[in-house]
């Protein structure tokens, strides 16, 4: 399955490497972006609120749903061992660049495992699986606009190229009328600083989810909060 941009680009590739290879490519794509993008900056030049920087989708957006892609990917209907890692209670708010929230706003999370692997056919590196791990997971935001997810900690990467991706997690959010596909960070990772994506944004610290404190119940657990605005609503 392909997914294709506003000129028709696929930008989800079955294999191969899908990450743009230099800076320009990088902005290319950025500025075709997916077709509900070419609004965006009227959206902020109107409404004041600049909405969540994009990024590419990448190779591994699934080409198969799992059956199970509810909102806790740390458990498979099915299997009886647990995801590996730290858990990741991960929330936030879907906005609109007004502030208010965007109500029902569609959210979809994929991600790597605690080892750093993708469940798809494009992930070529060999590392183990996780039978435990969801690795997708869906959810409409509530009347406040909120989502959360309860996941674990995703590893950084190899691609084919011999750079490295610092830990992160995908996010395609789809309002009533726009979409942002982007990727979320993880405060304080020594990765960031030479992630090969985060390094080129025009905003790396939007995107930089911000650590909550941990329940104290759960003292292990990376509590996390990103808050994404959509382009028009
Ligand atoms: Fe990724």
């Amino acid at each position: 399955m392909d997914i294709v941009d506003s000129q028709n680009r696929s930008v989800i590739r079955e294999s191969g490497n899908a990450y743009p290879q230099s800076r320009r490519e990088l902005f290319g794509l950025a500025a075709g972006g997916l077709t509900v993008l070419g609004s965006g900056l009227i959206g902020s030049a109107v409404f004041g609120a600049t909405p969540t920087e994009t990024m590419t989708i990448g190779p591994f957006y699934p080409m198969q749903r799992p059956l199970d892609q509810d909102s806790d990917l740390t458990v498979v209907n099915g299997i009886a061992t647990h995801a590996k890692g730290q858990i990741v209670d991960l929330s936030g708010r879907v906005l609109k660049p007004d502030g208010t929230p965007a109500a029902g706003a569609r959210i979809e999370i994929w991600q790597a495992n605690a080892a750093g692997r993708y469940a798809h056919p494009a992930d070529m590196s060999g590392v183990a699986l996780d039978p435990g791990f969801q690795g997708f997971g869906v959810q409409l935001a509530d009347a406040e606009g909120r989502y959360r997810f309860r996941t674990v900690k995703p590893g950084a990467y190899r691609i084919p190229d011999g750079r490295v991706r610092t830990p992160h997690v995908h996010f395609d959010v789809q309002g009533r009328t726009s979409r942002i596909v982007s990727q979320m960070f993880i405060p304080d990772e020594p990765l960031n600083a030479s992630d090969f994506l985060l390094k080129v944004s025009e905003a790396p610290e939007t995107l930089i989810a911000r650590r909550l404190p941990p329940p104290p119940r759960a003292p292990d657990m990376l509590a996390l909060q990103w808050d994404i605005i959509l382009v028009d609503g």
